[in-house]
């Protein structure tokens, strides 16, 4: 039994691939990606220019999850399109999914022009929520900025699917008022959430933090953050089932984790944090797991369960 799932015209023969996060960076990685059981290839964020990110130490594992401050190191966006054609020729079923960062509307002008452009990218995740820069706010927390934004990005000629990587809201007002401005474009999806930003976590043996950039505050993954992400799923669920699709992302080490997501309203889930400990066996390791539970439940169909939360 496979679930496939279908974002714009772009067939994915599974419903779980990496995020945008660890072990996404270099065609080594993404080549590792394209042999998994990942169900695409998704590519770290790119910037018009390459850049090395924040100073070491900037990624930390522990028992619950990982921090990250990286900064955005990448090889910049004319990298990716050379790593798309190679991806593309080595591995033609799956899709090739970009993320897109920039530091002005410009930038993203430039990138998503860029990509809809290149041939061997199917899809694009516009990232409105790194929140790892000193000195630039996460775009998605203001929603008059988010909205210029959109506005510039949709009116960008391309058929290829849009979607954006949203950070984590904290007040159902917040998340409504999101949905509003995300009401006015054609997007295809949003991935909820990314990290939990500016977190602190102190190792209580060295009495120090456990990494160095922006007063040592980093975007949280892994168990944290698995019941934030799944009311954000839930939330813009119930506020734009009609309209886009809701990709799920956060807290995803097991199959049971896979199913809650599915239950709060996510069409497909993306691994983090699971994929930097344990690397590409998570796939499928996961989907194993996931369709045996399908197996034993007798469902054949991720929409039997997609939004079908039991609310109370
Ligand atoms: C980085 C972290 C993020 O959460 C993100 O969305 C983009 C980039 C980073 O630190 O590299």
């Amino acid at each position: 039994m496979t679930f496939t799932a279908q974002i714009g015209n772009v067939v994915f023969q599974d419903i779980i691939y990496n995020s945008s996060g660890p072990r996404c960076t270099t065609l080594e990685e993404l080549r590792a990606l394209g042999e998994s059981e990942s169900s695409a290839i998704m590519m770290k964020s790119c910037s018009p220019e390459p850049r090395d990110g924040n100073p070491e130490p900037r990624y930390k594992e522990v028992e619950l999850g990982s921090i990250n401050s990286i900064g955005l190191a990448n090889h910049g966006y004319k990298k990716y399109i050379e790593y798309a054609a190679e991806l593309k020729e080595q591995f033609p079923e799956k899709p090739v999914v970009v993320s897109i960062v920039g530091f002005c509307p410009e930038d993203f002008v430039n990138l998503v022009t860029a990509f809809q452009n290149e041939p061997n990218v199917d899809v694009l995740e516009v990232n409105l929520s790194c929140p790892n820069v000193v000195g630039k706010p996460q775009i998605a927390y203001d929603f008059e900025t988010s909205d210029e934004l959109l506005a510039k990005i949709f009116q960008i000629p391309g058929d290829k699917p849009i979607g954006l990587k949203l950070p984590p809201y904290f007040d159902p007002v917040h998340t409504a008022m999101m949905a509003e401005v995300l009401k006015k474009y054609p997007i295809s999806f949003i991935t909820c959430i990314n990290s939990v930003g500016n977190t602190l976590i102190i190792d209580p043996e060295a009495e120090a933090p456990l990494i160095a950039p922006k007063w040592w505050l980093g975007g949280l993954g892994g168990d944290y953050v698995k019941p934030v992400a799944l009311a954000n799923v839930r939330m813009f669920y119930k506020l734009l089932w009609d309209r886009m699709m809701i990709i799920g992302c956060g807290g995803i080490k097991s199959w049971v984790d896979v199913f809650e997501h599915l239950l709060a309203g996510a069409s497909l889930v993306q691994l983090g944090t699971v994929l930097g400990k344990e690397d590409t066996a998570c796939f499928a390791r996961i989907q194993q797991e996931f369709y045996e539970y399908m197996e034993k439940k007798w469902y054949t169909d991720a929409k039997q369960i997609i939004g079908q939360l039991k609310e109370l």
